[in-house]
């Protein structure tokens, strides 16, 4: 099971959508996957029509009360199971952060689920911050996709993360690798998109994906029916973008 974070401490910029149509068109391609939602927000569970409950998510796992094979649900699609979120997660960032192992529990949860199912892919959307989920999660992953909005705020907070994944693996919690960088919301019509997608192919020209996510209104209010965009939207722009992104991230694991 190839453990993949989708990480970006800025807020906004795509995580969520990319995980929930990430995970959505990897199950497409028949690849087994468990969606794990890391944030409070519990935006990747509604996004996808699920409802939020405080027994449901990692919570109890986490602070090992509870065993993560009991919150793995099956999903309407097909190859596809998930890990709901909810606000109780934000007691975590408290209550994990005071235990010494904190940085290495969710991976222990993780080394199990490993053993005793047969998923080809765990996909985790995680919080917009720097705190013990996000870094739990960073320390669980074998990669991190970082999706970057097309702005210039967005450049910024790249080179922070990048920092902070180089810090996470000198302190050896982690072997993380940068699996790639994918761009969002893009617009087309504009300068700053075309010329954001440029620095970011000046710097990482190995890590970014050549599929880039346009700005869509599909995307956008596909969540707000609880639908992957595959299903809200078939054949837009949106599901041809992410499904090519999907391509591009199959071949690049051969
Ligand atoms: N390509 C897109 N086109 C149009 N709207 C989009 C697109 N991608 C995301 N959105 C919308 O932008 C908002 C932010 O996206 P999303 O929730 O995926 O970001 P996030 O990084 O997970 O945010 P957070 O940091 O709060 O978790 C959402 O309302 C989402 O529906
Ligand atoms: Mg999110």
């Amino acid at each position: 099971m190839k453990i993949i974070a989708i990480g970006n401490q800025k807020g906004g910029v795509g995580k969520t959508t990319t995980a929930i149509n990430f995970a959505a068109g990897l199950a497409e391609r028949g690849k087994s996957v468990l969606l794990l939602d890391l944030d409070p927000q519990a935006n990747a569970t509604s996004g996808i029509g699920i409802e939020a409950t405080s027994e449901g998510c990692m919570y109890l796992p986490l602070l090992k009360e509870a065993k993560i094979e009991d919150k793995i649900i099956e999903t309407r699609i097909e190859n596809l199971f998930f890990v709901p979120g909810d606000m109780d997660l934000a007691g975590v960032e408290i209550e994990l952060a005071q235990e010494a192992d904190h940085l290495t529990r969710l991976r222990t949860l993780l080394e199990e689920v490993a053993e005793k199912f047969n998923f080809d892919y765990c996909i985790m959307d995680t919080p917009p911050s720097l705190g013990v989920l996000m870094t739990s999660a960073i320390a669980a992953a074998d990669e991190i996709i970082i999706p970057l909005q097309c702005e210039w705020f967005g450049l910024e907070g790249l080179a922070k993360i990048v920092h902070v994944l180089s810090q996470i693996r000198e302190s050896g919690a982690s072997k993380v690798k940068l699996s790639g960088i994918l761009m969002t919301m893009y617009d087309g019509r504009t300068n700053l998109s075309r010329n954001v997608v440029s620095e970011v192919q000046k710097f990482f020209p190995d890590e970014i994906y050549e599929a880039v996510i346009p700005r869509t209104i599909r995307i956008g209010e596909a969540p707000s029916h609880g639908l992957t965009i595959y299903e809200h939207d078939s054949s837009g722009t949106g599901s041809k973008a992410y499904a090519a992104f999907v391509e591009e991230f199959l071949a690049r694991q051969k």
